[in-house]
């Protein structure tokens, strides 16, 4: 097996890849783009995918504790008052005097525009919550926002969800779903964008309960990175300073990973109390509380957050499975992507474009696509084709050659040791089975 060299990933190198092989494009690109925005492409759209099957097999389907929803993105505009968004979720911002760009105070280093080096104003709190209307007359009274976080959307459904599963706490609603900030500071591609989205679980406990259940879900959410392939030393557990909890924190850890431009968080895990269901109950003047039968009293239950974004965990898993590697006279670029993210799965190869081979090879295409999404490529040589597989992660290869046609055998090719075995085609279903769960 050839023994990779660790590279240093750099971003560029990772948006040369994802631009060049179809996962991630700018957003509206012939219009010069949208910044911070971007497109998922063919490739990216099943990589994001997959991510988010894993963490729903594991966060909701393995747990008997959990359920999930889908909630709507635009929400009652009180939901942002008693969620204390609307008056707490805000940067302060200064303007420059003379070319009047915004700029994020604590991005600043002294007191001049960085860009033109004008005079600043004082600095003043912006509220990154995107507004819009819903209905035709654009006033205060139809001001809508498209929401910031996916965890209202629960809260706001604690009763739906307890009263039509009749659980007792503690239990957990998970969602994944779109979010938006319009951040003033954005960039490092899809770490921090406008438009983006979370994986989120709200677990409700009773009071008292909170350290062991934060502890829970510090090591489940770490835990789930290793799982699915990030390397240990990758990834810290970092404890927010007062300063830095949200306004509904009583503590967060964020999970960081080392991500080219340096340690940043990939996943916040907070203990936020029983602040969203207290300011819920007072703000719409209904009920969440929960009738606890062992001590007969009515509580409001805390919740432990696990918030971790789907972005960031893609970008995450590819510069963790980034790889070049010398190769014979040239070097091979590898994603060591944990074969169930991998956006294909196999990859079928006839050896060269004879009737006799294709019609095998399209065969065996036609059959494995039903169990998953597989390629198929006779263009070019062997070796180049190898390599652009290797280069978007494809776990395995299938080779049809002309001893196919005499003894009913194929190649099967492991992306990370380049090994080959030749197997009889009608195993290869069950022999990809077992490698690929
Ligand atoms: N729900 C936590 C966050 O969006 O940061």
């Amino acid at each position: 097996m050839t023994q990779p060299t660790p590279a240093k990933v750099d971003m560029e190198k990772i948006i040369s890849l994802c631009r060049r092989r179809g996962f991630i494009f700018p957003s509206s690109e012939i219009y010069g783009g949208l910044a911070s925005f971007w497109d998922y492409g063919p490739l990216g759209v099943e990589l994001k995918r997959n991510i988010k099957q894993a963490w729903w097999q594991n966060m909701v389907q393995e747990h008997d504790d959990m359920f999930g929803i889908d909630s709507s993105i635009l929400m009652h505009p009180r939901v942002w008052d008693a969620s204390g968004h609307l008056q707490e979720f805000s940067d302060p911002l200064a303007e420059c005097k003379s070319c009047h760009k915004r700029w994020r105070v604590d991005d600043l280093e002294g007191n001049r525009c960085p860009e033109c080096g004008g005079e600043l104003t004082k600095p003043q709190m912006f509220n990154l919550m995107f507004k819009t209307f819903v209905g035709p007359v654009e006033d205060a009274a139809s001001t809508v926002y498209l929401r910031p976080e996916t965890a209202q959307g629960m809260f706001v459904n604690f009763h739906n969800v307890l009263n039509t599963t009749r659980k007792k706490l503690p239990f957990g609603i998970a969602q994944i779903g779109k979010a938006f900030r319009n951040e003033i500071t954005t960039g490092n591609f899809i770490f921090r964008c406008r438009e983006f989205e979370q994986m989120e679980i709200e677990y409700f406990i009773k009071p008292g309960t909170d350290e062991e259940w934060f502890d829970y879900w510090l090591k489940e959410s770490h835990h789930w990175y290793l799982k699915w392939g990030i390397k240990p030393e990758n990834l810290r557990l970092r404890q927010h300073t007062k300063g830095e909890l949200a306004h509904y924190a009583i503590n967060c850890y964020d999970i960081d990973y080392r991500f080219p431009m340096g340690w940043a968080e990939l996943e916040g895990v907070a203990n936020r109390g029983n602040f969203d269901l207290s300011q819920h109950a007072r703000y719409s003047g209904k009920s969440l509380a929960y009738f606890d039968e062992d001590t007969k009293e009515s509580i409001t239950p805390c919740v432990i957050e696990p918030s971790a974004g789907v972005d960031r965990a893609f970008l995450a898993f590819l510069c963790d499975a980034y790889s070049e590697e010398p190769d014979k006279e040239a070097i091979r670029v590898v994603l060591h992507l944990h074969p169930r993210l991998a956006p294909i799965k196999v990859a079928i190869l006839p050896l060269s474009k004879r009737e006799s081979l294709i019609s095998i090879a399209r065969e065996i295409y036609t059959e494995l696509r039903h169990s998953w999404m597989v390629s198929y490529d006779d263009a070019q040589s062997i070796g180049r084709r190898y390599r652009r597989q290797d280069e978007i992660g494809t776990p395995y290869c299938v080779t049809v050659d002309f001893e196919s046609l005499k003894d009913k055998q194929a190649t099967i090719r492991d992306r990370d040791t380049m090994e080959q075995i030749r197997v009889p085609i009608k195993e290869l279903k069950t022999i990809l089975t077992d490698r690929l769960s």
